[in-house]
């Protein structure tokens, strides 16, 4: 029989727990109906645990996640601990642990549930149906480049210097992931780079090509300059399969494919490092939304982005594409069957809480397997 898997789950603050608790239930599911063996340990970040620890994340909590197979959070942060210093905010919490697990690639699906097209600004046709993959790299670029910094000169003018800065290990790895996944999606590759003025960009594509080359060759690989890219994401977003781009270019391309699904409280994300000698690869796994401090505590918190964040899990640390599709296909089919939560809610649905949705879900799920 196989291992049970390590799971860390950190509900984290606001709506975290009140999703989580949702998630909890569908992996109660798993483990009752398929035998999936799941260890699980929970533990605090963010506000919480500075309330409790007096940091946002502990060093037992940070061990806790080295150890696990894949850790899924919930949302850090919430109006009680802006006034802290910077430093020590619920959030560094979670930079911590990125840094940490030394996750280098932000996967964030843009997808669009045909139920809810009318959600996003853009036309019906243009949308329905999307079902794109951005891959952000995540530890080099403008953010970590050095030197950085502002200064006042002699004369009171001030400079302020930031650098891109890239290796090619840095880019090979991360469109290592990109190729790897399209496969697994059984597509294309658009790198996204401004190679035609920035050098550290073209060094990017050149990488990409050669990497392309060995042994990628069944991938349809294209490029694309990325004010091209950021047009065509509202001219046709359904053009693209996987984009894969640099850490500044992959912040502002998922922010913009995000809107395109016009509901955030349906967005999942995973973050992903290399894989250790025994195969396994570090991974997070959360929502893209945050705390939503105006809802927490009144039970509307719409737990779908959480759920799709644990199928994700499934798919991508564990390989379970069954179970990642089930998953997928039970919430479909929720959406079908009319129900909704406030963020979603359109005429002529049913307003449900967060646990009526999850508990539909669960049905949902019972009758797929
Ligand atoms: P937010 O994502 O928490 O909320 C933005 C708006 O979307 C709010 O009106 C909220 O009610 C709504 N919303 C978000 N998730 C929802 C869901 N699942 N169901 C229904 N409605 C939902 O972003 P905001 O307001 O900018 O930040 C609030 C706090 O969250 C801040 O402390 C911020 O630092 C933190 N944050 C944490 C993130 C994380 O943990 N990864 C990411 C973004 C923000
Ligand atoms: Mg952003």
């Amino acid at each position: 029989m196989a291992a049970n898997k390590k799971l860390l789950i950190l509900p984290g603050d606001g709506i975290g727990p009140e999703v989580m608790g949702e998630v909890r239930r569908i992996i109660g599911w798993f483990e009752r109906e398929r035998g999936l063996g799941f260890d699980i340990e929970e533990d605090l970040v963010g506000g919480c645990a500075i309330d409790a620890y007096g940091v946002p994340l502990a060093d037992k909590t940070l061990d806790l996640a080295m150890g696990a197979d894949a850790v899924l959070l919930g949302a850090v942060g919430g109006p009680k601990w802006e006034p802290l210093p910077f430093e020590i905010r619920p959030e560094r919490g979670l930079l911590k642990l990125r840094k940490e697990m030394q996750l280098y690639a932000n996967l964030r699906p843009a997808i669009v549930f045909d139920e809810l097209a009318d959600a996003s600004t853009l036309k019906h046709e243009v949308v329905a149906g999307l079902d794109i993959l951005i891959i952000r790299e995540l530890t080099g670029d403008l953010y970590f480049g050095t030197p950085r910094g502002v200064e006042t000169l002699p004369d009171g003018t001030r400079r302020g210097v930031n650098t891109m800065v890239y290796t090619s290990p840095e880019v090979r790895r991360v469109a290592r992931i990109a190729f790897d996944l399209a496969r697994k999606r059984g597509s294309k590759v658009c790198s996204v780079d401004k190679a035609n003025v920035v050098e550290t960009t073209e060094m990017w594509r050149e990488e990409v090509i050669k990497l392309h080359g060995e042994g990628y060759e069944d991938i349809q690989l294209s490029h694309m300059y990325v004010d091209n890219a950021a047009m065509q994401l509202v001219r046709n977003p359904k053009q693209f399969d996987v984009i894969v781009t640099g850490n500044i270019f992959g912040d502002i391309l998922s922010d913009e494919a995000a809107m395109l699904t016009g509901s955030l409280g349906m967005l999942p994300s995973a973050s992903l490092g290399d894989p250790d000698e025994s195969g396994r690869r570090r991974a997070l796994y959360e929502p893209v939304h945050g705390s939503a401090p105006d809802i927490t505590g009144q039970g509307v918190a719409n737990p779908l982005a959480t759920v799709l964040s644990f199928a994700m899990m499934l798919r991508y640390s564990f390989d379970m594409d069954a179970e990642a599709e089930m998953v997928e296909q039970a919430v479909r089919n929720v959406l079908k069957s009319g129900l909704r939560t406030g963020d979603i809610m359109q005429p002529g649905m049913a307003q449900v809480s967060t646990t009526v949705m999850g508990e539909a879900i669960i049905r949902e799920l019972g009758k797929l397997g």
